[in-house]
């Protein structure tokens, strides 16, 4: 693997994560990974837009009308053409099919705003806030087969204040998600260039 590790970003929605990561890169192009790719299932995505403006390299396709697996193969195959090493999933709302999770095993990471293994699956915030938790916060983890359910690699804890309902709830935690997730990437990147994983099947 090079010094640098080749990511797509996965998303969906406005890829406020995505701009994260990339501004990180930007600021000091000497981080261990490229953004050399982004990549989504929903075609009108806003993040899209900010990408294209970024300068970064975009591919979409709807996942309508496609079985799981067969758009999850056809999106293996674009990340194969831009050589990628890893992939970032940052807000791609669309559960993964289990052999795209295992050929990217150990190189498929995700950010969730949620203190895990606390409210895995969707709606964190109120469910926070309904379980009376003291803290909320978010998590960047490596995907395995089982729902927000692999290895931590990094959180950031953000305090419940009396206040809070679940968007000012949401807009603190993002903003914890935002510096969370650049320097976990950036960390990751720098032990798996180093380290071997296993090879990613050659599929030319
Ligand atoms: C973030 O809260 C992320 O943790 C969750 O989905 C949201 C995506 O936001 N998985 P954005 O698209 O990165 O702005």
């Amino acid at each position: 693997m090079a010094d640098r590790v080749r990511v797509a970003v996965l998303i969906s929605g406005r890829g406020s994560n995505m701009v994260a990561l990339a501004e990180h890169k930007r600021r000091d192009p000497t981080r261990t990974y490229d953004i050399a790719l982004i990549a989504s299932n929903v075609p009108e995505a806003r993040g899209l837009v900010v990408a294209k403006r970024l300068g970064l390299k975009s591919w979409a396709k709807s996942h309508v009308g496609l079985s799981r697996e067969g758009f999850d193969a056809e999106l293996d195959v674009v990340l194969h053409e831009h050589k990628i090493e890893l992939v970032a999933l940052a807000g791609y709302m669309r559960l993964l099919s289990p052999g795209f999770v295992d050929t990217w095993s150990g190189r498929l990471l995700n950010i969730h705003p949620s203190l895990l293994p606390a409210h895995r699956g969707l709606d964190t915030h109120r469910r926070a806030l309904m379980a009376g938790d003291e803290f909320a916060g978010c998590s960047v983890h490596l995907v395995t087969a089982d729902l927000d359910a692999g290895p931590v690699l990094a959180q950031e804890k953000v305090r419940i204040l009396p206040r809070d309902d679940a968007e000012s709830l949401a807009a603190r935690v993002l903003e914890a998600e935002h510096r969370l997730y650049p320097v976990a990437l950036e960390e990751y990147c720098r032990l798996i260039a180093g380290a071997s994983l296993p090879r990613l099947p050659d599929r030319s």
